[in-house]
């Protein structure tokens, strides 16, 4: 239980926090929170002062509507209020909504209309016998700035009513928006000018909007979407909603261009989910899906309760952004040493993911955002990104914390920690000695696409380090002289043992190119270590290649030349190389070279990109290498071919600008069968 003076303070705490936010959101056009956060902190205070309504301060956001109206603009009283809507954030919320209306007007059908919930900027036209005379904003719901003079620069709205007889008097409202290729376009002119862009589509439309010159607002790509009439003299007559909007159509307005009327919740719900998916295809920004009882009687039975009618509700999206408190900032070893903050989080929900960790990147990264133990911070989660660490609240940070300070030493073997001038990680010097290195570096090793030893996921790396039955990869191989040991290890017993034990067994008969990614050699990925095999056909004459004919090598430039030349300088790992092949572990002796050179597709360059349906990129790649091509990760005008599946974004862009063939899935799997190839056949790796 909460004592009352915690209550007090929290209640304090709200109102400073929500009133900070509503000035940058209202007055500034420079939110620095979410909505779906802003509304989770009102929620919260919403249910404090009814529960303590006596310790609500008087300037608190639940006592008012919106923000204070902007100086410099004429102000304008809403003959009819602008009032905003209830939420509901899930099904049984929705339910409950849907169970009280019903209960409001028994015994009636509802049909229910829904609409975009657009993420803009409230305006109030008026037309005086057609004609638009003032355009008003929402300020705080009663009084709003009128800003007519930018409104009429907006192109898809009638300045005068597309009807021979126009009413006495016409209020429309609707949400002015930039839809979000305008929206990058602009913040990339704004940027590429030396000016600050907007931090997104709603500020950039408000920003616009709120202009005293109105020649700057006629050169921003805004619209107008209808969504309602507030006033009509004489009185309109469509009995719906959806009727509504059809005559707004007819006089000349857009409304949103997703529009649903259903009758039963479950449609409701099925639509909104639609939503969810569809979100990050709209051209427009929308923060969930408003829901309206469609016939206009029914609506007026209904009426309103405080400053939200009883007939609509917004269906917010989840939360994108939450709030939470870092309880830890450690510094994680990775494969070739570096290390990564990553701050520990009190667990979270943010839109439906329990987040607990963040990484923040590098030290530069905990530097800017000043991000210290205990701190308040917003944890962002967009599409399947990654979350994100975007701000954190000094005001709501306790008393005697430090900032954070790059460890000397490595937090797992102690050894010194580096940080090259001008690179931006810091990195543990202590190789393979280093424990966290040698646990990576033994994962790696038994990957898929390295040696493939599948029976030996990360648990079992770890258990074998910590039980000193390996110290290097090539251990591995050492193993079955320890197989009592082995079958010791927790949960391993007999038969595990063995068929981890047959599985290392079978790792022996590899390929050079995998051998070469399998060590981990910084820089060396896949397809690096690919050209490599190719390039050098042995590892002896690999390990003794000078720089100069490392980069011979396609993908080598020269940095990843150095550490090459610098992995095998090393002694340490020069023995384990010689352990590894004194345990067995070979590869077909290779010329490559020779025999690629024959290959029908030898020296020429494929990029794949997009998804595929009817087959995997490994199974593309190993496709294209078996007739000697080359597979890139990047267009270039050296390529051959593109080969784009669905969704296909900036390559397929580049390679239109190039004038470089593209190819569609079909079309390749046309000429691999040119050239006698089946896809089935490449089923397996190497
Ligand atoms: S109807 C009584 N329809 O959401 C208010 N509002 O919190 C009726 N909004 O400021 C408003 N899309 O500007 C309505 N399709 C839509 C909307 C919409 C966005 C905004 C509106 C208002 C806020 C309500």
């Amino acid at each position: 239980m909460l004592t009352e003076a915690e209550i007090r303070q929290e209640i304090q705490q709200l109102v400073r926090l929500l009133n900070q936010h509503n000035h940058q959101y209202h007055v500034l056009d420079q939110p620095l929170i979410s909505d779906g956060e802003y509304d989770q902190l009102y929620a919260r205070l919403k249910t404090l002062a009814q529960a303590h309504p006596d310790w609500v301060p008087s300037d608190s956001p639940t006592r008012r509507v919106g923000g204070t109206p902007l100086a410099g603009f004429r102000q304008v009283a809403h003959q009819v209020p602008m009032l905003s809507l209830g939420n509901v954030f899930d099904e049984a919320d929705l339910r409950d909504w849907i169970r009280r209306i019903e209960e409001r007007i028994p015994g009636q059908a509802v049909e229910y209309e829904l609409e975009l919930k657009l993420d803009g900027l409230a305006v109030a036209l008026q037309y005086h016998h057609g004609k638009l005379v003032q355009a008003v904003t929402r300020g705080d719901g009663q009084v709003g700035e009128d800003i007519l003079h930018t409104v009429m620069t907006i192109r898809n709205l009638p300045h005068q009513l597309n009807t021979l007889e126009p009413p006495e008097l016409l209020e429309v409202r609707g949400e002015v928006i930039m839809p979000r290729q305008g929206f990058a376009k602009l913040n990339r002119q704004m940027e590429a000018a030396g000016q600050k862009g907007f931090a997104n589509a709603r500020n950039a439309a408000a920003g616009s909007m709120r202009q005293l010159d109105p020649t700057i607002t006629a050169t921003r790509p805004l619209a107008f979407y209808a969504y309602s009439v507030n006033q009509c003299v004489p009185a309109q007559t469509q009995p719906t909603q959806q009727a509504t909007l059809d005559w707004l159509t007819s006089l000349g307005f857009e409304p949103g261009a997703w529009r649903r009327v259903v009758e039963q919740v479950d449609a409701i719900q099925a639509h909104y989910n639609e939503l969810v998916e569809q979100r990050e295809a709209l051209p427009v920004d929308i923060d969930g899906m408003v829901i309206k009882v469609n016939s206009l009687r029914q609506q007026q039975q209904l009426g309103f309760v405080g400053r939200e009618p009883r007939w609509a509700t917004a269906y917010k999206f989840p939360a994108q952004q939450a709030t939470t408190v870092v309880e830890q900032i450690e510094f994680q070893v990775g494969r070739t040493g570096t290390l990564t903050p990553l701050a520990r989080l009190k667990p979270v929900n943010v839109g439906g993911v329990t987040v607990s960790n963040v990484t923040l990147h590098n030290i530069h990264e905990v530097h800017r955002l000043d991000v210290r133990v205990g701190d308040t911070v917003s944890i962002l989660r967009s599409g399947d990104v990654i979350p994100k660490l975007v701000q954190v609240w000094p005001e709501l940070r306790p008393q005697d914390t430090v900032p954070v300070t790059l460890p000397t030493c490595c937090p797992v073997c102690q050894s010194p920690v580096a940080m090259p001038v001008g690179e931006a990680l810091a990195r543990c010097t202590g190789g393979l000695f280093c424990p966290a290195q040698r646990k990576e570096a033994v994962s790696h090793f038994v990957s898929r696409k390295a040696m493939n030893i599948d029976k030996l996921g990360e648990k079992w790396v770890d258990a074998l380090l910590q039980q000193g039955l390996i110290q290097t990869v090539a251990d591995l191989y050492t193993l079955k002289d320890k197989k009592a040991q082995l079958i010791e290890l927790e949960r391993m017993g007999e038969k595990s043992a063995t068929n981890l034990l047959a599985a290392i067994e079978k790792s022996k008969s590899t390929t050079l190119a995998r051998l070469i990614y399998a060590l981990g050699i910084r820089g060396v990925g896949e397809s690096t270590a690919r050209q490599l095999a190719q390039q050098f056909g042995s590892l002896e004459a690999l390990m003794t290649a000078s720089t100069e004919a490392l980069q011979k090598t396609p993908e080598v430039g020269g940095v990843t030349a150095d550490w090459i030349r610098d992995f095998f300088a090393e002694p340490h790992n020069r023995q384990v190389i010689a352990q590894l092949q004194a345990a067995g572990v070979h590869w077909p002796a290779s010329d490559h070279n020779v025999l690629t050179e024959q290959m029908p597709l030898a020296n020429q360059s494929f990029v794949l990109t997009g998804t595929l349906s009817q087959l995997t990129r490994d199974q593309a790649t190993l496709m294209l290498q078996s007739l000697g091509a080359r597979v890139s990760g990047s267009v270039s005008s050296k390529t051959q071919a593109v080969i784009a599946g669905e969704e296909a974004g900036s390559k397929l862009t580049k390679a239109t600008k190039l004038n470089i063939p593209i190819w569609t899935e079909a079309e390749f799997l046309a000429h691999m069968t040119g050239y006698g190839l089946k896809a089935e056949d490449f089923n397996n790796l190497d």
